[in-house]
């Protein structure tokens, strides 16, 4: 695309995060897309450093930019929740990308999970009483509203009929019945607006088998935030590993950036080792580049991945390689 310029925000975070993303940007580079790159110092690491996860202002910077590319987030010296609630979610929540879309490749056969990324057990509704004392109590709901399900829903349903015209709700009808049945109603009513789609229905447990005996029954999924993120592990673990796992957070009402990461996570035990498979962030490059238009340039990251998927080697080896492949 001559002529056009996009302005990406860097978040490369922690552990392998940065390495990931370095080799992102190096495949970027090698397709001539011009990109005008900013990175942001947040993270854990960062955290430990001044006691800065994400503000108000960080919010408001990078809301002015086409697009957020974020390695990964989570350091062993931070208590678990803290930079996850505070980063990740908050961006997710504030930004409002309530699409979280991760695409799967199972030998020829390929599938995409529509994961709802603003609600559900994730919205943080809940709390505690007599906290530490034998008369604990604890709750934590999943919160569903009818607008947060059905422009997930319709998103779902629009990708579908732009690809195999397959749409399956996975969900826990049986048991979760105020929600789910919001969910199945939803996609009941969506449906009639999309008549060539194919609808169908999985409980999730089932799901889990199905992902693992048979993934071609799958085109595209729509699922609640904690399903989705439960069954896209298992999506990456069934489809090559979660190294080749990448992902699109999506405003998908175009009000603001969307974000894209590999969904693995920091992994600091090999952090600083050149030991990390850039794929999962390169396929999350490639996802970035779709949506922000270059998709000749998207195609042909996904041709040279392809090409050069026998490559092993350090980090910056593997990048370098697509890189060349272009
Ligand atoms: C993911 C991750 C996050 C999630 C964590 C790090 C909060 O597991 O992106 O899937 O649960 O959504
Ligand atoms: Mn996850």
């Amino acid at each position: 695309m001559a002529g056009k310029s996009s302005r990406i925000a860097i978040i490369g975070g922690d552990g392998i995060g940065p390495e990931v993303v370095a080799e992102g940007i190096k495949v970027i580079s090698a397709l001539g897309v011009n990109v005008d790159v900013t990175e942001f110092n947040l993270g854990g690491e960062r955290f430990l450093q001044d006691g800065h996860i994400l503000d108000q202002d960080d919010i408001e910077q990078l809301r002015t930019f086409d697009a957020i590319y974020l390695g990964a987030v989570g350091h062993p010296k931070v208590q678990p929740g803290v930079i996850e609630r505070g980063l990740l979610l908050k961006l997710r929540f504030e930004l409002d990308l309530f699409i979280n879309q991760r695409p799967f490749k199972y030998s020829n056969h390929d599938f995409i999970v529509v994961r709802e990324n603003t609600e559900g057990s994730y919205a943080g509704e809940g709390g505690v009483l007599r906290k530490g004392t034998p008369y604990e109590v604890a709750t934590q709901g999943s919160v569903n509203t009818r607008m947060g399900v059905e422009r997930c829903v319709r998103y779902a349903f629009e990708l579908a009929s732009r690809r195999n015209s397959r749409l399956t709700l996975v969900h826990k009808t049986n048991v979760l019945s105020f929600a789910g049945d919001l969910w199945q109603r939803t996609v009941n009513e969506v449906a009639l607006d999309f008549p060539d789609v194919e609808t169908s229905y999985n409980h999730v447990d089932a799901a889990c088998i199905y992902f693992v005996q048979q993934p071609e029954m799958y085109d595209v999924i729509v699922t609640d935030n904690l399903f989705g993120d439960i069954l896209t592990d298992l999506g990456g673990a069934v489809s090559g590993g979660i190294g080749l796992a990448g992902s699109a957070n999506l405003n998908a009402a175009g009000t603001g950036p969307s974000m894209f990461e590999p969904v693995h996570g920091s992994a600091p035990d090999i952090a600083g080792q050149q030991k990390a498979d850039p794929r999962a962030a390169v396929i999350s490059a490639a996802m970035m580049l779709d949506f922000l238009g270059y998709v000749d340039e998207a195609a042909k990251t996904r041709q040279a991945l392809q090409s050069t998927i026998e490559v092993s080697g350090t980090t910056s080896e593997i990048g370098t390689a697509i890189a060349e492949a272009i």
